[in-house]
């Protein structure tokens, strides 16, 4: 393993590639990366390097989101087949008759989404700030969310809008956690803070004391001691690997992203050698996707 971490760090400083490295990832690819993010920080990252080669290590809607936004760099995706199943719970044309339903009513897509979805939609939103996209629009037509049904009932409560959600979830978030976790791990910690990501299930929301994005949980954790955390497995793993002495407990260890998990060393090392996997993004798509995103970076 030491003798391949080598090789991708010599070819890393060969090449001048960026590596960003989703919250999610495993410990070692996270340990590679320049920077680690949730899905609205690697975006602005990808948005603003003067790199010209950036290798995502993430799912592919992620490492869309950097070439659209920065089509002058290179963007490549180490695990090609890394996808997102909530992201494929709604295609162009499924929105397409969920809009004719609705006429007027704004559209908000999570970025977790294809770019054929972010295209037809009237601006993007991430966990971090779909509740201020929500209070940017105006409240005379309910907004139209997708694919989110959990994302978009907890930011439309908290911007206090009325929404219609399409019926995608994730199922890490859907089917890792049960109210269960949540009363037996509060009768072993019943002091720790409760940290959940607003894709879980309103049945463990609502005992949440923060529901806040993967890159909100970092934060956190940099100034508290011990907290119980709702979200994939990688976030909590990297978080006990930088923070051994901390108290950081996942909500279910079951919790893991096979998608997300797919990157691995050789994955990255043979990308980096190959450039191979460049995530390539239709370009007229790609400009009407990049209206939605670019519209959110503006409010963020
Ligand atoms: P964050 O933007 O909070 O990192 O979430 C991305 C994601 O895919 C969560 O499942
Ligand atoms: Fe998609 Fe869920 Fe995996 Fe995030 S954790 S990439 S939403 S399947």
């Amino acid at each position: 393993m030491q003798q391949l971490i080598d090789k991708i760090k010599q070819l890393k400083a060969e090449t001048g590639a960026l590596i960003l490295a989703h919250n999610y990832q495993s410990v070692e690819i996270q340990d590679l990366a320049d920077f680690r993010g949730d899905s609205l920080q690697l975006a602005i990252l990808a948005q603003q390097t003067e790199a010209e080669l950036i290798v995502f290590c993430g799912v592919r809607f992620m490492a869309e989101t950097a070439a659209i936004l920065n089509p002058a760099a290179t963007v490549l995706l180490p695990a090609s087949e890394a996808g997102c199943p909530m992201a494929d719970m709604i295609d162009a044309s499924q929105l397409a008759a969920f809009k004719q339903n609705y006429p007027g009513s704004p559209v908000v897509c999570y970025v977790n989404s294809s770019v054929e979805v972010k295209a037809a939609s009237d601006i993007c939103c991430t966990s971090a700030n779909a509740v201020k996209v929500m209070q940017s629009l105006p409240s005379d037509k309910p907004i139209l969310f997708v694919p989110d049904r959990n994302l978009g009932t907890w930011a439309a409560k908290q911007a206090n809008r009325e929404v219609i959600t399409w019926d995608g979830f994730c199922p890490v978030h859907q089917w890792g956690f049960t109210e269960q976790h949540v009363l037996d791990i509060r009768s072993k910690y019943p002091d720790f803070k409760l940290l959940a990501h607003p894709e879980c299930d309103p049945a463990i929301i609502k005992h949440a004391d923060f529901v806040i994005s993967t890159g909100g949980m970092m934060k956190w954790v940099e100034k508290e001691d011990k907290a119980i955390i709702a979200t994939e497995r990688g976030l909590t793993d990297y978080l006990c690997h930088i923070y051994p002495q901390k108290q950081i407990i996942p909500l279910s260890p079951l919790a893991v992203c096979k998608n997300m998990k797919k990157t691995t060393l050789e994955h990255l090392y043979l990308a980096l050698l190959h450039k191979q996997h460049k995530t390539v993004v239709d370009p007229i798509i790609a400009e009407k996707a990049r209206l939605s995103i670019s519209r959110m970076l503006e409010l963020s």
